[in-house]
């Protein structure tokens, strides 16, 4: 499934998203030969400096890391980005820093080395000052400005969902000329505290990324679809093609890979651009820009939704499960056991919430419209 990203020709929306997994030419070389649409190097800034020991922690859903940028300095991205690029691929280099001069600085090099386009990695979750930035639609508006006024190549900009009002951000992108927006960075996090030495797992603040924050990175592509006439691409627990359709169907027009490689290799990467072109196959798509946005009209503001006479299914349902979550999750009471095998939901104490069906391991519950 071929996808058209920002005026990049993509042979798949799966993008590798920006991480240490990118942090030079081999690597990158190796992350576009995976065969996703285009690689995005770890984030690029004019002063690298020493990683801190340890930085990533994983608790079994999702990470938390204090990983900072490349270690390479900017000229030697002129070597990486030959290496990168010696078997072709669409690479995007992603940079940051702390004013617009020395942004565009860093992307117009970039911009010389061979990058496609342009990533401003300005809503990292690590430290304070960039998070600012990510939540100011005025800073992020002069950032890009800068940026794209200084290269011909195009220019996303990361999105934070730690930002009070992404889509606000969104718009002062467009305004500025950028070409499309990445949503979401990793979200500001502490993963958990050891309680026997009183010490939270890593150091400092971090960005947590992986499966438990997918529904919020759906929850930003789809505000910004709605909100903004602008590319996106969708970033955020992909773990696989499913996940990725169901951000395309948001209004991402690709998406972005990184704790899922992180945590399974490279392979993982083709797998999901495999199923991916499989499914295209198998119903008739052979650009995701097809299916873009097409869960949208399905998504109604909380006051369009219509209260319907809904509960669950009443008759007796015969259930060997026997775990009885139906009983355990019902805060009205409504779900009862009458016979060993055979539950009963009573239509006048069920409000039709609907967790039930979600909670059935044999898939016995549903609604009764
Ligand atoms: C170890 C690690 C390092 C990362 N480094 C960068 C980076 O240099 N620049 C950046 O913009 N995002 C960075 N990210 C964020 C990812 O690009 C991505 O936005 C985030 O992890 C959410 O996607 P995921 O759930 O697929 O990982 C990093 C993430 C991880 C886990």
């Amino acid at each position: 499934m071929k996808t058209i990203f920002m005026g990049l020709q993509l042979k798949s929306p799966v993008i590798v998203a920006a991480g240490p997994w990118n942090r030079d030419g081999e690597s990158i070389r190796k992350s576009l030969e995976t065969g996703a649409g285009a690689v995005i190097t770890e984030t690029i800034v004019s002063e690298p400096i020493l990683d801190v020991r340890p930085r990533i922690a994983y608790n079994g859903m999702g990470a938390q890391n204090i990983r900072l940028y490349s270690d390479v300095q900017i000229e030697g991205w002129e070597r990486e980005m030959e290496i990168a690029k010696s078997k072709g691929g669409i690479v995007i280099a992603s940079v940051s820093a702390h004013t617009p001069s020395e942004l565009a600085y860093l992307a117009v090099k970039m911009e010389k080395y061979g990058a496609d386009g342009i990533e401003l990695g300005i809503s990292t979750p690590m430290g304070e000052s960039l998070e600012v930035v990510a939540s100011d639609p005025e800073e992020v508006y002069q950032m890009t400005k800068s940026v794209v006024e200084n290269v011909k190549i195009p220019v996303m900009v990361k999105l934070s969902q730690n930002s009070t009002n992404i889509s606000r951000v969104a718009k002062e992108v467009k305004r500025a000329g950028g070409s499309g927006v990445s949503a979401i960075n990793a979200i500001r996090c502490i993963l958990g505290v050891d309680i026997k030495t009183a010490t939270p797992l890593l150091p400092t603040y971090g960005g947590y990324s992986g499966p438990p924050i997918k529904p919020l990175g759906l929850a930003s592509v789809a505000s910004l679809a709605q909100a903004v006439e602008l590319p996106i691409c969708g970033i955020g627990g992909i773990e696989s093609y499913e996940n990725a359709l169901e951000y395309i169907l948001l209004g991402a027009s690709a998406v972005q890979v990184g704790t899922a490689l992180m945590l399974n290799g490279r392979p993982h990467i083709t797998k999901i651009v495999e199923d991916l072109d499989r499914w295209g196959d198998e119903n008739g798509v052979q650009d995701a820009r097809e299916i873009k946005g097409n869960a949208l009209e399905k998504l109604k503001s909380f006051e369009e939704i219509k209260v319907e006479p809904i509960t669950c299914k009443t008759l007796p349902i015969s259930c060997a499960a026997g775990c009885d979550n139906c009983i355990k999750v019902c805060i009205y009471g409504a779900v009862s056991r009458i016979l060993d095998g055979e539950m009963m939901i009573d239509s006048e104490s069920c409000t039709g919430c609907g967790l039930c069906t979600f909670v059935c391991p044999v898939d016995k519950l549903y609604l009764n419209w």
